[in-house]
């Protein structure tokens, strides 16, 4: 297919890819909106989001993962990330690959979080090999937790996360990873 060469992979109705210079601007709008962004501590300025599109490319390079870049295949249109990220900060399971989403609001309740994250959940584990992924988010951020569950994650426990101590509303954080193997005895 035509797309195949843009897009490292692809779903039925989404492609996954490296970030280009253009979608600093959109991802900003993005990160902008104040209901994207109810569940974080806070608006990213535009030099944070354009640190943040760094640190994934230099990922998706040296790795081969990062929260890709999301186009709609229909219209070729970026609409956020989907994806995988490496964390690292102070907790008992970092460090850790996670999955995570960020989509403009105009495209929520289309069901594109969800196929996406089981297509980047299987390019994780068939193609890149990853045992363990995880997935994290605010207990109250109950559409993301809904997301983790449709795709077959399983809840592990709810802790308080390291980098959102001050944050009452936020700090109570919900861990999922994918299912434990069988162990053989
Ligand atoms: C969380 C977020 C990614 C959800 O995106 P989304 O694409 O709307 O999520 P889903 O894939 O779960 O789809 C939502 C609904 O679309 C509906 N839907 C409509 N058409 C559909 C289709 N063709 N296929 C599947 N579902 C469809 C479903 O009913 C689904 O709701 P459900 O939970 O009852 O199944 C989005 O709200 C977002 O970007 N939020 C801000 C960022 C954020 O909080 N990220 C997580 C931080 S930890």
């Amino acid at each position: 297919m035509e797309h195949d060469k843009k897009y490292l992979f692809t779903s039925e109705r989404l492609g996954f890819r490296n970030w280009e210079l253009a979608d600093i601007d959109k991802m900003h709008e993005i990160n902008s909106d104040e209901k994207v962004m109810e569940f974080f501590p806070g608006i990213p300025t535009k030099e944070q989001t354009t640190e943040f599109i760094g640190r994934m490319k230099k990922q998706f390079d040296d790795k081969g993962f990062c929260y890709f870049a999301v186009d709609k295949l229909e219209t070729n249109e970026f609409i956020g990330f989907i994806g995988l990220c490496e964390q690292t900060y102070e907790a008992e399971f970092t460090p850790c690959i996670d999955i995570g989403w960020r989509i403009t609001s105009s495209e929520w309740n289309k069901g594109f979080a969800t196929e996406g994250a089981k297509k980047c959940l299987q390019y994780a584990l068939n193609e890149l090999k990853l045992e363990n992924i995880y997935s994290v988010t605010p207990k109250i951020n109950t559409k993301s937790e809904r997301i983790m569950v449709k795709i077959g994650l399983e809840k592990q426990y709810e802790f308080e996360h390291p980098l959102l101590t001050n944050n009452e509303r936020l700090r109570t954080c919900v861990l999922y990873k994918t299912e434990t193997q069988a162990e053989l005895f």
